[in-house]
């Protein structure tokens, strides 16, 4: 009776694995890979066998060695069981060193990996090398990342050696649970876009492992799993040293006999499949879509036929965003060890960076998954029988920290069920497993409930955020509670999210826990329109947004629009209301201005350079204009478009207002304004070399290579002095107790000499959509860059932008070629956030660029600082950073 109990064990996983995080110790060291599942082609003693060969470790002979001479022509390898499919991201070596006695070292390695033990295939890194650089002396530990990483349960590690014919190693692997349990793809072979119609891209797959017969690839994993996500704009690429369109794979519509690209998806085992996540390119300028329909059958067995019935999507194509992005295709919970989906072209070109899919483990009611651990029986009867390994598995703790495994274990592997000689005690003790397993469930369950409460923190205040957000037609208000107008009786105070800490239930209690927090509402009260006074500094005069009256609800409009991502009320302007004398620039005739192109474009404007005849004679002696050399001033002129809401006019007259009383050499300069009449206009000195974002992702780092073949590119000393200038601009605007509130690369200009201007143009949004968050459709908020005290108490502060500046250094630092966080999505990105406000060392940071100094890394680190006070000020950045360039 209890065998027919239906046992249906389910863990949602879902991959879309961080290469950039998944990066744990998998366990030789800390002994969590068990002797048993190291072995060895040899070993020269039983005291280096390979079970001695875990980083770090010193036992036996302190390594493992195998036997004979290492010769060029002989493989020995060391060959480690992982258990499960395993996300590998980064390899550790070390030589023998046994406390000084041992010297012995491999120089090199190559690695050999298998998904079930028999088919071994050779890893290659993204130029196609197979040798690793290994140890220079015994003791030494290296690391190496793989790039591609691996996919694999088995890994065998050869050392390579050319000098010494003698070699001993331990090793160490680093990685994550590939939960996906995807072990194959297989699809058309990706194309190559080819001039003259499209700029030249190869969008092959570069590192798939399988075969590739007849322009059909079977068989392997490559670059749609690495976890790797194609940028927007599919040419510029993510790994250095690769062509155009490295990042995708792609295919031409009509290059292919059916009109729809086919692939087919092989997993581990049975599962049942709650969505696929396909992240494709929608460059649409440049014919690429992402797919207008999936279509996906499925097959409950490798040998079974496809069921009828596929699930069908069509997606909402998009010819307004050219972002790429994360396309989810829900698939009905169907339960199957393959699929075969069909992408219809929506264009020219289709492009896929990655895909994963959302699953859960399922095993059918005529098997039974064996749970054998130390602590159940050692009896030969329960183990099994055929074709289970003798090994425990681990499955993931989903409430522990990642990577930390259980030892529960439950095989993935199904067994047949006992035969009939079994006696009743043998039913018995099933009856226990499973009253056992129930208890472990329910425990599951109730930590992940907990679990999720906790995690929801971030979450919720997003969603009251949201809501306060989008509350009112007219009002975008992003302010703690304590502003009288918008608070209702019934509105509760963010603080309550906190559920589980009963101080948390008093807003009074958590602002005395975090003395910051009682600030935020002055803070919010502060607003301004292009940037705000700091709260802290505040006084009368500076803070004219203190000046406003007690308004009536009705009056407060939103600003969010034309010139950045400020959100706070303010009274409704008019040009009435903002007279003549709060603009201290003058009157330009606006017939004088002749337009020569297009720079830039928002939802209520546009950029334009112009020429501005008779500027230099109206603006008079000492305008701030670049030498002219007998060449008309051009001029960039911001025009607010004729049917602009009246918000957006608001907008442009108050950040009108701001700009004409801020001079400084690294700030933008407005020169005069046309708003006399409509359209309203702002013109500023043009910045020839456009915005820093552009210019530094276009340019790669000085080297022989970019000297020698005329490759745009930067030196160390011109990143450090960019960054002097920003913390200069920023020094300037914090003497004024201004906030930015939009601090990033894609906002600083740079001129004909390359000085850097601080600027805050909304016109940028749409070419940097995805920077931008938006909440229901309404405000766009650059999450990403915004200290976690803005995002979740609506907090702006210098001290927030002393956070932004932070990520502005890392996003020069890493030349623009990546968006802070890339691999997290936007949600993920909130949810960090709230990690950042917990501060249990579970926030993730922005990795260390490559090229960047440890001291400035360590400068970064401190503008994320939890705690706003001690984040060092715009005039310590300053101290901080001007020394560094050689003047
Ligand atoms: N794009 C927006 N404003 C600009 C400016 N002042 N100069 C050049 N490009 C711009």
């Amino acid at each position: 009776m209890m065998l027919l109990l239906l046992l249906v064990f389910q863990a949602k996983t879902n991959a879309q694995v961080d290469p950039a995080h998944c990066r744990y110790p998998l366990g030789m060291e800390d002994g969590r890979i068990k002797d048993h599942d190291i072995t060895a082609s040899s070993q020269w003693y039983e005291t280096t066998g390979p079970q001695f060969g875990r980083l770090n470790r010193e036992e036996g002979d302190g390594a493992w060695c195998p036997a004979g001479l290492l010769e060029p022509a002989v493989k020995q390898y060391l060959q480690i069981d992982l258990g499960q499919l395993t996300f590998l991201t980064v390899v550790g070596t070390q030589g023998r060193y046994a406390q000084n006695l041992g010297n012995e070292f491999a120089r090199m390695y190559r690695l050999n990996y298998s998904h079930d033990g028999l088919l071994w295939r050779s890893w290659k890194n993204r130029l196609g090398n197979q040798t690793v650089k290994a140890n220079d002396n015994a003791y030494t530990s290296r690391i190496n990342d793989l790039h591609p990483p691996i996919i694999t349960r088995y890994l065998r590690v050869i050392p390579v050696s050319q000098v010494s014919p003698t070699v001993c190693m331990r090793v160490e692997l680093y990685g994550c649970p590939w939960s996906d349990g995807l072990i194959s793809y297989s699809s058309p072979e990706g194309q190559q876009m080819l001039p003259p119609w499209f700029p030249f891209a190869s969008l092959n797959d570069s590192t798939y492992d399988g075969v590739n017969e007849g322009r059909k690839m079977s068989g392997g994993l490559g670059q749609l799993t690495d976890g790797v996500i194609g940028q927007d704009d599919f040419l510029v690429t993510r790994q250095y040293l690769m062509w155009q369109g490295y990042d995708y794979v792609g295919w031409k519509n009509g290059s292919l006999s059916s009109d729809y690209v086919e692939m087919e998806f092989v997993f581990d085992k049975q599962r049942n499949f709650t969505s696929m996540k396909v992240h494709s390119n929608n460059m649409f300028h440049r014919g690429v879509k992402i797919f207008s329909s999936v279509s996906c059958s499925f097959k409950p067995h490798l040998l079974a036929n496809w069921e009828a019935e596929p699930v069908e999507f069509h997606t909402v194509l998009d010819d307004r965003n050219p972002s790429a992005r994360y396309v989810t295709v829900p698939l009905g919970s169907r339960t199957a060890k393959a699929l075969r989906c069909r992408f219809h072209f929506a264009d020219v070109w289709m492009m896929f960076s990655e895909i994963s899919f959302l699953s859960a483990d399922t095993v059918i009611p005529t098997q039974i998954t064996p749970v054998v651990t130390s602590g159940f029986s050692n009896d030969e009867s329960f183990m099994p029988t055929t074709h289970n390994t003798d090994k425990l598995h681990t499955i993931t703790c989903p409430f522990c920290s990642p990577g930390i495994q259980t030892p529960l274990a439950t095989s993935p592997t199904t067994i047949d069920l006992p035969d009939n000689r079994h006696t009743p005690v043998l039913i018995g003790c099933l009856v226990t497993i499973i009253l056992l397993l129930v208890v472990i469930i329910f425990l599951i369950l109730w930590c992940q409930y907990v679990c999720k409460v906790l995690e929801k923190a971030p979450r919720r205040i997003l969603e009251e955020v949201t809501v306060r957000l989008s509350s009112s037609s007219d009002t975008v208000i992003l302010q703690t509670p304590p502003v009288p107008p918008r608070v209702s009786q019934m509105d509760p105070p963010y603080e309550r999210i906190f559920l589980l800490d009963p101080q948390y239930q008093d807003p009074a209690a958590l602002r005395n826990k975090l003395p910051e927090l009682s600030q935020s509402a002055e803070a919010s009260a502060c607003g301004g329109g292009y940037a705000e006074p700091d709260v802290t500094q505040c006084t009368p005069h500076q803070c004219f947004q203190n000046s406003v009256p007690h308004y009536a609800e009705t009056d407060i409009v939103s600003l969010q629009g034309v010139t950045g991502s400020n959100m706070y009320a303010v009274p409704a302007l008019t040009v009435d209301s903002l007279t003549r004398k709060d603009i201290s620039v003058a009157e330009f005739p606006r017939q004088r201005l002749f337009f020569r192109e297009k720079l830039g474009e928002g939802q209520f404007g546009e950029v334009h350079l112009c020429e501005a005849e008779g500027l230099p004679e109206f603006l008079g002696e000492g305008a701030p204009l670049p030498d002219r050399d007998g060449r008309p001033v051009l001029v960039a002129v911001k025009q607010l478009r004729a049917d602009a809401t009246n918000n957006a006019r608001n907008d442009f007259l108050k950040e009108i207002k701001i700009m004409s009383r801020l001079n400084d050499p690294n700030i933008i300069q407005l020169l005069c304004v046309c708003v006399s009449s409509d359209p309203l206009c702002m013109v500023t000195e043009y910045m020839e070399n456009g915005d820093l974002n552009m210019f530094l992702s276009q340019r790669e780092m000085e080297s022989n290579l970019t000297q020698a073949n005329n490759i745009p590119s930067v030196s160390l000393s011109d990143l450090l002095h960019m960054s002097v200038q920003i913390s200069s601009g920023m020094r300037y605007l914090a003497s004024l107790n201004f906030v930015h509130r939009d601090l990033a690369t894609r906002n600083c200009l740079l001129d004909r000499r390359l000085t850097i201007k601080i600027a805050d143009f909304g016109m940028s949004r749409n070419l940097y959509s995805s920077d931008y968050y938006r909440i229901q459709g309404r405000a766009v908020l650059p999450i990403r860059w915004m200290a976690w005290e803005s995002i979740l108490l609506g907090k702006f502060t210098m001290a927030s932008d002393v956070w932004a500046f932070g990520v502005t250094l890392w996003e020069i630092f890493t030349l623009c070629k990546e968006q802070p966080y890339s691999l997290l999505s936007d949600e993920q990105v909130i949810e960090n956030t709230g990690e950042f406000f917990r501060n249990q060392g579970r926030q993730i940071f922005l990795f260390p660029p490559p090229l960047c100094p440890p001291s400035l890394f360590e400068l970064m680190m401190r503008c994320w600082d939890r705690d706003i006070a001690d984040r060092p000020t715009f005039e310590g950045l300053y101290q901080a950073l001007r020394p560094h360039v050689v003047q």
